[in-house]
């Protein structure tokens, strides 16, 4: 059964960042671009590298490994190294400002 977890209150998160949380045993990473939040497995589906810390920039996030790009919203990748899509997550923020994530 899958339910909404609080998380943490978005004005923690600048725009253009992301921070990983653990749901469930889960690595989730949870993602601000230009004010709107988007929550992806925190694992690259071309060579596993944890995306934490990867450049965000309208609605893509790069994998600091070696760069793939992500859509935040589809989880679809560009290019040729990889074409298996990041798990996405539905996401919200509550009446009082907590990001919660659905799993
Ligand atoms: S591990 Fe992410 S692009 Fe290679």
């Amino acid at each position: 059964m899958t339910s909404y977890h609080n998380t943490f209150p978005a004005s923690d998160l600048d725009d253009n960042s992301n921070k990983a949380i653990v749901i469930n045993g889960k690595s989730i990473l949870i993602c601000n671009s230009g004010g709107d939040y988007y929550a992806i497995e925190n694992m690259c589906t071309h060579q596993r590298a944890e995306l934490e810390g990867g450049r965000i920039r309208n609605c893509f996030i790069s994998c600091p490994l070696h760069g793939v790009r992500f859509n935040l919203e589809t989880g679809k990748p560009m290019g040729q190294m990889t074409n298996i899509p990041l798990t996405t997550y539905p996401i919200k923020v509550s009446d009082d400002g907590i990001i919660q994530v659905e799993l």
